[in-house]
């Protein structure tokens, strides 16, 4: 059978972070809880002048450069964060990214699920036309509010990714588990800019789909625990991952798994996500990223389990093939001396950017210049957006 995949991948998270330890110290909890209890260590923080839209379209102009961009004729763009009801977020980036008019393009939502819908709705596309390219973009800002459980769980960023056959990266696999159940574990009405959470219930969910989908999965595909030589799964914070993992392994009946097993098998998935937080759709592709960008291993021709989870809920478990000369096509000086070089906020400046509001009566507003990307939100006046590239 045909291969089909992940032939390129990019990357955008904003240039400003906070430190756990800082918000750890503003609500009076011992920093040890966020950095040892979540397994978190920074969170990304979006300034005003950028938003789902110009992170997507930062991680997209990345990734363009490996392809032709006149073979793109799908853009399907994943988010929980839309800015329209109506109107795709995929349609700006379309127009700042250039690609051609014949290109469809749609907005997916389910949660931090919908990524992975696109992926799996985009490669029957694929084997029927070999020469399609589909640009499949995941960008999102996990806002929960101040003062609230699941402030420590923010973070946001973006990542894009060309699919076609023969892919240079990752070939995924046909088989999969899916699961679907109608549950209030995270939630947010059109009214609100900030997510509703019920946590304690939201994690539950998520580690009962783990064993549901992947009993579903080993089923079809007759694999077992050891036939995946690295897991990667959605990462709403590090520690719940761990959790997983473990789960999933004492479910395989692996009563105990060490330190060092655990660091085996999840490799450097992690490694971003510490410090980017939580970037919803894009966060499991980031911990592919993160993955193969850092792992000490030579990964070509290992197998990868996926697991997605959507709240809400849905999650599927999959797999996916790394791809010779996969190293080729990663950019890890890039993306790492992106995370480097992010601009510390105080409590002060993060409260000021999430405070942040734009009008919403028509007004007019020029948005003040901070450090972007490539593209940029320069104003909001008549009830519309207006993006930039600030490199022009
Ligand atoms: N030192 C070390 N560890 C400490 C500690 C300390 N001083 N103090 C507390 N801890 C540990 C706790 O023991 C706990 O560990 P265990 O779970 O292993 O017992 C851990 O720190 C977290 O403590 P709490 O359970 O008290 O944490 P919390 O009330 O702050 O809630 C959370 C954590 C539920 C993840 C919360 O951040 C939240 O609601 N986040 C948003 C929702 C979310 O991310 N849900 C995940 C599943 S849903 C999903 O996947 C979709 C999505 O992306 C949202």
């Amino acid at each position: 059978m045909m291969k089909v995949g992940i032939d390129a991948i990019g990357f955008y998270t904003s240039n400003y972070y906070l430190d756990m330890d800082i918000l750890a110290k503003a609500r009076g909890v011992d920093a040890n809880k966020f950095r040892t209890g979540l397994g978190q260590e920074q969170m990304a923080v979006v300034p005003p002048d950028e938003d789902v839209v110009t992170m997507a379209a930062d991680a997209g102009f990345e990734v363009l450069k490996h392809v032709d961009v006149n073979e793109i004729d799908l853009l399907l763009f994943a988010t929980e964060s839309a800015i329209d009801q109506s109107k795709a977020a995929g349609i700006f980036v379309h127009r700042l990214l250039n690609l051609p008019s014949r290109c469809r393009v749609v907005e997916l939502k389910q949660a931090c699920y919908s990524a992975t819908a696109g992926l799996q709705m985009a490669i029957p596309l694929l084997r029927e036309n070999p020469k399609r390219k589909i640009l499949l973009i995941a960008s999102d800002e996990a806002r929960y509010g101040l003062n609230t459980t699941g402030e420590s769980s923010q973070g946001g960023g973006a990542i894009a990714m060309v699919l076609s056959q023969n892919p240079r990266i990752l070939s995924i696999e046909p088989e999969s588990g899916f699961y679907t159940e109608d549950v209030m574990d995270f939630w947010r009405p059109n009214y609100r800019e900030e997510a509703l959470v019920d946590g304690k219930y939201s994690c539950e969910m998520y580690l009962k789909l783990v064993q549901k989908t992947w009993e579903q999965y080993t089923q079809i595909s007759g694999r077992t625990f050891f036939d995946h030589a690295r897991f990667c799964y959605h990462v709403p914070v590090p520690k719940l991952v761990e959790k997983a993992h473990l789960c999933l392994a004492r479910f395989n009946g692996i009563s105990a798994i060490s330190r060092d097993e655990m660091q085996a098998q999840l490799g450097a998935s992690l490694e971003y996500g510490r410090l980017v937080g939580n970037c919803y759709t894009a966060a499991l592709y980031l911990g592919l990223l993160s993955l193969l960008e850092n792992d000490p291993e030579d990964l070509t021709h290992r197998r990868i389990g996926f697991y997605s989870y959507g709240s809400g809920c849905i999650a599927e478990f999959f797999s996916g093939v790394v791809q010779e000369n996969y190293k080729s096509m990663l950019d890890m000086v890039r993306h790492r001396d992106m995370l480097k070089s992010r601009i510390p906020l105080s409590l002060a400046e993060y409260e000021g950017f999430y405070n942040f509001r734009y009008p919403v009566d028509g007004g007019s507003l020029v948005i003040s210049n901070y450090q972007t990307g490539r593209y940029r939100l320069a104003e909001v006046s008549d009830h519309k957006r207006f993006y930039e590239n600030a490199k022009l």
